[in-house]
C-alpha cells in the first residue's frame, strides 16, 4: 500500500510532467518513501509516445531513465484513483478543474504552490526553448519534488 498516489499533468506529457515524475520517483527513492507515481497530459496529441528526447536527456544527466515513460492523455478514474493532483500551470490547472468529475477525491492543485516562494508560478513549457530550458524545468521540478517529499515524511 504506497504512502500517496500522485499524478502530474501537463499539456503534452513529453517535457513537463515526465520530468517532475522522473524527479519524484528520484526523491521520494531516496527517502525509501512507497510512493505511486504518473503523469498524464491533458491533451492526448502524444499518447503513446516516448518523452521528448530532450527531456530523456535531461533526466539522464540527473541520472534518472525516463526513455520507456509513454505518453497518455488524463481520464475521470485519475481524479478517485490519485491522491494528488498536480498541474505544471495554470492552464493545465484549469483544464483540469473543467474536467473534474463530480465524485473526485484528489486533492488538485498547481504544482510550484509547494514551493515556498514560488506559489502561484508556472513551470515554463519548455517545448519550443532549448537545453538551458530543459535544464530550468528541472530545477523547477525537483525543488517541487524535494518539498512534495518533506511535506508526505512530515
Ligand atoms: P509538455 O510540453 O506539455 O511539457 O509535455 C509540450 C509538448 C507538446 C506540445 C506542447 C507542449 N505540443 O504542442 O505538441
Amino acid at each position: 500500500m504506497p504512502l500517496a498516489s500522485v499524478l502530474f499533468v501537463c499539456l503534452g506529457n513529453i517535457c513537463r510532467s515526465p520530468l517532475a515524475e522522473a524527479a519524484f520517483r528520484a526523491a521520494a527513492d531516496a527517502a525509501r518513501l512507497p510512493v505511486e507515481v504518473d503523469s498524464a497530459g491533458t491533451g492526448g496529441w502524444h499518447a503513446g509516445d516516448p518523452p521528448d528526447r530532450r527531456a530523456i536527456a535531461e533526466a539522464r544527466r540527473h541520472g534518472v531513465a525516463i526513455g520507456d515513460y509513454r505518453a497518455r492523455q488524463i481520464r475521470a478514474e485519475d481524479f478517485t484513483r490519485f491522491d494528488y493532483i498536480f498541474a505544471l500551470d495554470h492552464s493545465n490547472l484549469k483544464d483540469l478543474q473543467a474536467i473534474t468529475p463530480a465524485n473526485a477525491t484528489a486533492s488538485v492543485g498547481l504544482l510550484m504552490d509547494l514551493v515556498p516562494g514560488r506559489a502561484g508560478q508556472p513551470v515554463a513549457d519548455p517545448y519550443y526553448g532549448g537545453p538551458d530550458d530543459f535544464a530550468e524545468t528541472w530545477a523547477d521540478v525537483s525543488l517541487a519534488a524535494a518539498m512534495l517529499v518533506q511535506r508526505l515524511r512530515g
